[in-house]
């Protein structure tokens, strides 16, 4: 009887512990389920499907989230306005983003004789940046190579394609073919294929531009032939497939080739010093002919010089957070401003109600806003004096100092302005770039008033000697 009772008693303990463990490795498993995030392969994806619908099949939650990077919301700062707009046979979009260049008339000056000063929009979201790109006047009024197409469509396949397999060889042709023949050979804005491995859906890096750029950025660290598709972290790849477009760049002699200017280092002194290394100009501004640098939203690099990059929070952190869609742990292909999505975007880290955080970041841009337009009101002195000296005579060789900070001060305040955070990447830094921008306006003023006195001495001793007429 005692020992039955034992036996019953033991019986008893043990099913009590094996429901126990069983419903604990259920929990395990479905959290590695969950983790895993099990797909059922509705159809058949290879390394030539560039068409997203296709791969939504086997990813419907992705593919509708990636679809609503139609949606135009403003924020403080950024996101983007939708004006609607008649649609006409030369420009059939029926809603576009506000002009960037009306906004703030200095931006035409800065870039005057330069194709920004036809046409810059605020930038909006993915599924736009295909007809965005052909239907701008710098394009449409300007002469543009393949070369613009590597970060404004899914050019994975085509790249293949052309070079017979090798990206590398088929970046090459892209590049140097011109843009409206180019065009014929993609459909879509940047897609599945670009950012995944159709295989095992692991991120890689599709660019040519990336892959080079990257691997002269380390080099210059002392790490020989580096490769992020096998030697960056997981964390990294979640910054770096966005580091393929989100970055200065430039397209480099008759072939167009697209090259992001790293070898230096990431910051726009690195930038800065290998263009006066390469001795590269964009164009001659058209007021005083200085040979002048555009940037473009160096996303990626500023990101870089912040304090979450030096925590290890990558770009999908904020724009790309997870969410929960029915038991599911997904990544948002909604890229947009975090600001419209606070409560993913910033709330896992930051324990502040969402107007607080909302507000800290607007305090941030409202400084960067601030101290940005100071810099620019300089530049635009500094350019009118410039151009007034020219009128008056000077010479090349004379203006040559005006020029030089010209260009950096241009190419310094340009850099902040093109980074689309509005200095939050980076807030600290973005003030510092201002600051050295504002430092070389000061010493081009200078060198002019010590040309516009030297100018008049030799005019009061030898009035006749006086500078030649303004062309
Ligand atoms: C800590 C969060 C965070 C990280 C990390 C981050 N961003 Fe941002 N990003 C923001 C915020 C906040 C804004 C400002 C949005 C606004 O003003 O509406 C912004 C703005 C932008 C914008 C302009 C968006 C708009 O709506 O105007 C782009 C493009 C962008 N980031 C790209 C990137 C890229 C690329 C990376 C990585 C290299 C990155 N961001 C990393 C938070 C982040
Ligand atoms: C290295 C990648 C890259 C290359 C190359 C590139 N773009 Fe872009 N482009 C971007 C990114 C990122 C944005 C969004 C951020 C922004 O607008 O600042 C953008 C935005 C734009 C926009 C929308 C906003 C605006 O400026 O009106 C247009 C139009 C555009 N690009 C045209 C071009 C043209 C034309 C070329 C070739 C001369 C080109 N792009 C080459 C990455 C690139
Ligand atoms: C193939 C190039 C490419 C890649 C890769 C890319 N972007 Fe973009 N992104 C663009 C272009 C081009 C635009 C502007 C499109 C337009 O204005 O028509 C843009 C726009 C944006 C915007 C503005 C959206 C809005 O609604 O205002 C954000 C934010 C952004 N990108 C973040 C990211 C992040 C984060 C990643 C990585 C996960 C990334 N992008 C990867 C090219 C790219
Ligand atoms: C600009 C790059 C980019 C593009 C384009 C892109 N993704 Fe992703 N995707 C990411 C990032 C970043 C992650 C997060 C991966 C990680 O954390 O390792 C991700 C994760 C995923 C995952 C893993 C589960 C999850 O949600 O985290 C799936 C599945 C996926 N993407 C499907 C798609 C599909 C389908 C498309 C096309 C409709 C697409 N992606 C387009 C960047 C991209
Ligand atoms: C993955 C975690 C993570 C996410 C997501 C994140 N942050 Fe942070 N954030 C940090 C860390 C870490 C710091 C460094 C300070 C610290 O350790 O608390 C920081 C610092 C900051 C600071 C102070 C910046 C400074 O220069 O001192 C602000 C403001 C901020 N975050 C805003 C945001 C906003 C807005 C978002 C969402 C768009 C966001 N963060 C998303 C981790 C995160």
């Amino acid at each position: 009887m005692n020992l039955d009772r034992r036996i019953y008693a033991a019986i008893g303990v043990t099913a009590v512990l094996t429901v126990a463990i069983t419903a604990l490795l259920i929990n395990i498993f479905e959290h590695k389920q969950e983790a895993r995030q099990t797909w059922f392969r509705v159809v058949e994806i290879t390394d030539d499907t560039d068409d997203p619908a296709v791969w939504g099949k086997n990813f419907p939650l992705q593919y509708d989230a990636y679809r609503r990077t139609v949606d135009m919301v403003r924020t403080r700062y950024g996101g983007s306005e939708a004006l609607p707009r008649n649609p006409t046979q030369a420009d059939p979009r029926d809603r576009v983003s506000q002009e960037k260049i009306e906004e703030d008339p200095r931006l035409k000056k800065m870039w005057a004789g330069h194709p920004f000063a036809a046409d810059f929009r605020e930038e909006r979201g993915h599924a736009y940046m295909l007809i965005d790109q052909s239907y701008t006047k710098r394009v449409r009024d300007f002469k543009q190579p393949g070369a613009c197409l590597n970060c404004h469509a899914s050019t994975y396949v085509f790249m293949k394609t052309l070079g017979n397999g090798d990206i590398f060889a088929g970046f090459e042709k892209m590049n140097a073919i011109p843009y409206a023949e180019a065009t014929q050979h993609v459909k879509h804005p940047v897609s599945c294929i670009d950012c995944h491995d159709p295989k095992t859906m692991a991120l890689r890096i599709t660019r040519p531009a990336f892959l080079e750029g990257i691997r002269a950025w380390k080099a210059s660290q002392g790490i020989q032939n580096y490769d992020p598709n096998t030697m960056a972290t997981a964390q990294e790849m979640r910054s770096f497939v966005c580091g393929q477009c989100h970055v200065e760049y430039y397209f480099q002699g008759e072939k167009k080739r697209l090259v992001f200017p790293w070898h230096k280092g990431l910051k726009v002194d690195d930038a800065y010093a290998y263009y006066q290394e390469t001795g590269h100009k964009d164009w001659s501004h058209a007021l005083t002919g200085a040979p002048a640098l555009k940037a473009q939203h160096p996303e990626f690099e500023m990101w870089s010089q912040g304090i979450h990059a030096r925590s290890g929070v990558a770009c999908a952190d904020c724009h790309m957070p997870y969410k929960r869609e029915g038991g599911m742990k997904i990544s948002d292909h909604h890229v947009r401003s975090p600001l419209l999505n606070i409560n993913r975007a910033c709330q896992g880290c930051h324990r502040f109600p969402e107007e607080e955080i909302k507000a800290r970041v607007e305090q941030i841009q409202e400084r960067f806003v601030g101290a940005r337009n100071i810099a620019m009101d300089a530049l635009m002195d500094l350019i009118d004096e410039a151009e007034r000296a020219r009128r008056a005579g000077a010479s090349d060789a004379q203006l040559k100092p005006a020029w030089e900070a010209q260009r950096k001060a241009q190419f310094f305040i340009d850099y902040v302005e093109a980074e689309n955070s509005t200095g939050f990447h980076a807030p600290g830094e973005a003030l510092r770039v201002l600051t050295v921008a504002l430092d070389e306006i000061r010493k081009g003023q200078i060198s002019l008033r010590e040309l516009e006195r030297g100018a008049t001495k030799r005019a009061s001793s030898a009035p006749r000697a006086a500078a030649p007429a303004a062309d």
